[in-house]
């Protein structure tokens, strides 16, 4: 995918948001900027939880914040973890980030240890078929 206007800077607020992550048990940090469709930026980071299984993730926190805020329509989704190559999304954010996006939305992704090494891949690359659900309302 073709980069787009700031992408730099959607890492940027991603890779700060992985600096609140609360990962003691993975030790593994994990921070998401998710540009809505006016140009606002909400950040998620990952939470972990004694009990493994509630743990939520930076991508579905960013949503959550977003979508709380009143915003479901969205330009772009950074997502900054790992050292030395960039984490891909997990699948259940990739279905909850498909309830509001279509294939074609970027996601951009960069190691925590190096921003420079950004990748910009789409929903519909990472997530080729998502389950759909008629809507009753
Ligand atoms: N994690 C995310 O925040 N996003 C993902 O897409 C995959 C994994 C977090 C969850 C957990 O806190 C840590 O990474 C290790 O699995």
């Amino acid at each position: 995918m073709k980069p787009m206007t700031g992408m730099k800077a959607l890492v940027r607020v991603a890779s700060k948001a992985a600096q609140q992550s609360y990962s003691p048990y993975s030790l593994f940090p994990v921070g998401a900027g998710l540009m809505t469709a006016g140009g606002a930026i909400y950040v998620g980071c990952n939470v972990e939880n004694a009990s493994f299984g509630l743990t939520i993730c930076a991508e579905r926190t960013a949503v959550a914040n977003a979508v709380s805020d009143g915003h479901q329509k969205f330009k772009a989704l950074a997502v900054v973890g790992g050292m030395g190559k960039a984490v891909h999304p997990c699948g259940a954010c990739l279905q909850v980030l498909a309830e509001f996006c279509e294939p074609d939305f970027p996601i951009i992704l960069a190691p925590l240890n190096d921003l420079s090494k950004m990748e910009v891949t789409s929903l519909g690359a990472l997530l080729p078929h998502t389950f759909v659900l008629k809507k009753k309302a």
